[in-house]
């Protein structure tokens, strides 16, 4: 089980989409368009219910690739069953339950374009390494999303925000099941990663701009972020129970800017 719940995934989406960078999207869809094979395939790695194919869907996929396949590639069987329950009768989809540290199996044969979202912040250096150097032998594109880059702004502000960010940040570098987590240098570590393959790496920022329609979204958020830095960071419980609580009763008024990036990487011909 990957303790990413549909609850939350579906609670993001509307802001990840704002947030993804709209030229990057083009650019991956016209690397899809320019495709002669009777069968464009876009392989989507920790696909969780599918936000990525219903983000390039919403801006055209269908109309740059006639015949487009879907494969969709989660270890958490869960969520694919819920990708299928939601797109499998008005997409193509392959779905795979597979583990992303088993780099070498992951079905990427064929596939065009990998694609991912939310994902690399999660994934250590050595399963880039391995992604970029085979993705590179078969003259695949990478279109990554919404890498988280470390930055978030408050507003209003409270004392304990740099500390809890900094905590955070601690915390995304944790362990998740896929080695030693990029974190907050996943974007950079991409790009420096897919450029040494000898790939053209476009870089833009993606941020989430929360504000009172997210405010559901924010509240998890705000529950995610406590639960993340409670213990092992030196926080003072008391301390951090009333950060949690001013960010909450600031949850419906308030902002929130969340930094992250999106990565194409094109293989140059
Ligand atoms: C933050 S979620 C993003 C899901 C989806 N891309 C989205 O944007 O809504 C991370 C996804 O990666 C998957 N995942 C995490 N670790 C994985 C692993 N070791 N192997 C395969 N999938 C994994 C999770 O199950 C989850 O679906």
């Amino acid at each position: 089980m990957s303790g990413f719940s549909v609850t939350w995934l579906d609670l993001r989406e509307g802001a990840d989409f704002a947030a993804r960078d709209k030229t990057l999207a083009a650019r991956a869809l016209q690397w899809m368009s320019a495709y002669a094979d009777a069968i464009p395939l876009i392989v989507d790695l920790g696909s969780g219910t599918g936000s990525t194919l219903r983000a390039l869907t919403a801006l055209g996929a269908e109309d740059c690739a006639k015949n487009l396949v879907w494969r969709l590639v989660d270890h958490d069987p869960a969520l694919l069953n819920e990708a299928l329950r939601r797109h499998g009768k008005t997409h193509v989809i392959e779905d795979y339950e597979a583990d992303l540290l088993a780099i070498d199996s992951l079905p990427l044969t064929g596939a065009r374009l990998v694609s991912a979202s939310a994902l690399f912040d999660l994934v250590s250096r050595n399963v880039v390494d391995k992604l970029a150097a085979r993705l590179a032998q078969q003259g695949t594109a990478l279109y990554a999303a919404l890498n988280y880059d470390g930055c978030t702004q408050w507003n209003p502000p409270h004392p304990l925000d740099s500390d809890v960010l900094e905590a955070f940040n601690k915390d995304q570098r944790r362990d998740k099941g896929l080695g030693m987590a990029l974190g907050t240098d996943s974007g950079s570590y991409l790009k420096a990663a897919f450029e040494k393959q000898g790939y053209e790496v476009q870089m833009a920022d993606s941020p989430w701009t929360l504000g009172t329609e997210n405010r559901a979204m924010v509240e998890a958020l705000i529950d995610g972020i406590a639960s993340a830095v409670a213990t092992g960071y030196g926080l003072n419980p008391e301390a951090l129970h009333h950060w949690k609580q001013f960010r909450l009763q600031n949850a419906a008024t308030g902002t929130c800017i969340v930094g992250h990036n999106d990565i194409l990487a094109l293989p140059l011909s």
